[in-house]
């Protein structure tokens, strides 16, 4: 069954994709394409509606980016949101003003609610505006629905058409009532009847898999992550035992967590796994390597190779299961190709493995979508609400040479902050957190000795999309707590220091 669609044509905005989880959060499924795809295309998928998003350029410079006008005679309802409102204003006949100031922030917009798009809205509603261009003269059949003092047409309407645009960003949380704007236009305008569901998306998607691979045989790389969990127990509901999940444990993993990954995908869902633990040849591999770069190349190498030489004992497989979501189908190239998404993000794809097709059963979903699935399949909460750990897991959290005491000092001590985080209730707010075990050793008094031992820090930080964040500002008491377990109960360390640096300039990892 296809499901009701509503397409995004990327103008290059920043919060594109923040429009199409809005949309699906209304219950209809959305898709991000390029601005310029052909009408053909479009005719092709066959949506209910189309957005346009905003985007830096501005409507006056040259290549600034304009889709195939023929978009406006498809009989298609469509919202333009900020540059996507300018480029309609501009195809249409009407005027877009070069202004020279931007205007920006959180404001009061006069609104007609007598239009459909603001439906159940008062008269007037806090939008945020960004932009420096705007409309001054309405396209021929449309007429203002939204205005504020400095912007006089911040929404327009063709009733008749089904065209909509707002100067406005609804998609973003700091509109008060935004998604109702979308929720309007979708149910109003577009007339969706909202048939994308997380529990039938599950319910199709394992039928689908089950008929596309039949009694064939598929292999899945795990690495305890969130998204290769989910797709490892879609397939798993699909194909049972003709599934077989691998999972190299290489003794880089926070402590306990390669038996508790254990225990759920073999335990819990009786699926057919292989755990190679393979600590010792990593850690033999990684011995005297202090290069972050290189750490992460062996990392990556090594993890391939243990994965082919597993893979090779099983033989030809029909299927390889990828983990890959929809935020890497848009990033590499809006949706036309996607690149591949290594195991544990460390590597590449398998040279040797005998395949013949690769299954990606979620790429269709965003992260949010993904967590949800896994819910819903009955993977535990606190796999599915997992922090992202980077593939090559402890390595590039032991500044320098890696040893397997180092690894165990870390291990325990990260173990205590995080115990320590979720029991002052941090561990939702605060994003990604850790213990880095620095190479810095220094000099200390425990009893009436003198300790000369390593030096713990703690990171964490608060972010949505982890290529900027701030510092946790954790309570004092609850890193006192923190730095007094760790230097009491895990040996070898000394002295603990909290990480106060923002990203940018600092990374949230060390390495
Ligand atoms: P940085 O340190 O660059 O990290 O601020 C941003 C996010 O990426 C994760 N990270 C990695 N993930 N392989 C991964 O799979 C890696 O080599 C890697 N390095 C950093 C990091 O944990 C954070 O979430």
């Amino acid at each position: 069954m296809k499901n009701e669609l509503i397409l995004i044509l990327d103008f290059g905005g920043q919060y594109n994709q923040l429009i199409a989880r809005r949309v699906r959060e209304c219950n209809v499924y959305s898709e991000v394409v390029p601005f310029d795809i052909s009408i053909e295309k479009i005719k092709e998928k066959n949506p209910k509606g189309i957005i346009f998003t905003g985007g830096p350029a501005s409507v006056f410079a040259d290549d600034s980016p304009k889709c195939d006008s023929e978009i406006f005679n498809l009989g298609i309802p469509i919202l333009g949101i900020c540059y996507g409102m300018q480029l309609m204003t501009i195809t249409l006949g009407g005027n877009v003003e070069k202004a020279n100031k931007r205007e920006y922030g959180v404001t009061a917009v006069k609104i007609d609610n007598s239009s459909l798009l603001f439906k159940g809205f008062g008269n007037t509603n806090n939008f945020l505006m960004s932009h420096t261009d705007f409309v001054n003269e309405l396209p021929e059949g449309f007429t203002n629905i939204a205005s504020t003092p400095s912007c006089p047409n911040a929404g327009m309407e063709n009733k008749d058409k089904n065209f909509y645009g707002i100067q406005f960003h609804p998609e973003v949380v700091h509109s008060e009532n935004g998604i109702n704007v979308i929720r309007n236009f979708l149910y109003e305008v577009c007339k969706c009847t909202g048939d994308w569901k997380i529990s039938s998306f599950t319910k199709d998607k394992i039928q689908s898999l089950k008929e596309k691979i039949g009694d064939k045989k598929a292999l899945c790389a795990l690495s305890g992550g969130v998204d290769s969990s989910v797709a490892a127990v879609l397939l798993h509901k699909a194909i049972g035992k003709n599934l077989t999940c691998i999972f190299v444990d290489h003794g880089l993993l926070r402590k306990n967590e390669g038996d508790e990954v254990e225990k759920v995908f073999r335990d819990q869902f009786d699926i057919n796994l292989i755990r190679v633990n393979c600590k010792d040849r990593f850690l033999s591999k990684l011995d005297g390597v202090t290069d972050p770069e290189r750490k992460r190349k062996i990392i990556g190498e090594e993890f391939i190779r243990v994965f082919e030489e597993e893979a090779k004992k099983i033989g030809t497989v029909d299927y390889l299961v990828q983990g890959t979501i929809y935020p890497d189908v848009i990033e590499s190239g809006l949706g036309k190709s996607s690149v591949i998404k290594s195991h544990h993000n460390v590597g590449g794809l398998p040279d040797y493995v005998d395949f013949k097709e690769i299954v990606e059963p979620l790429r269709d979903l965003f992260k949010d979508e993904v967590r949800k699935v896994g819910l819903e399949l009955g993977i535990p909460e606190n796999l599915v609400y997992r922090q992202p750990f980077p593939g090559p897991g402890l390595a590039i959290r032991i500044i320098g040479n890696i040893t397997e005491d180092k690894l165990n000092i870390l291990k325990e001590a990260d173990s205590i902050f995080r115990e320590e985080v979720a029991n002052a209730g941090l561990h939702k707010s605060i994003n990604q957190y850790f213990a880095v075990l620095t190479n810095l050793k220094s000099v200390g008094v425990m009893g009436d000795e003198r300790t000369y031992d390593y030096t713990v820090a703690l990171r964490a930080v608060e972010t949505t999309d982890f290529m900027t964040g701030v510092w946790s500002k954790i309570p004092y008491d609850v890193l006192e707590k923190v730095s007094s377990r760790i230097v009491n109960e895990v040996e070898h360390v000394n002295r603990v220091v909290y990480d106060i640096t923002s990203k940018p300039p600092a990374t949230i990892e060390w390495e």
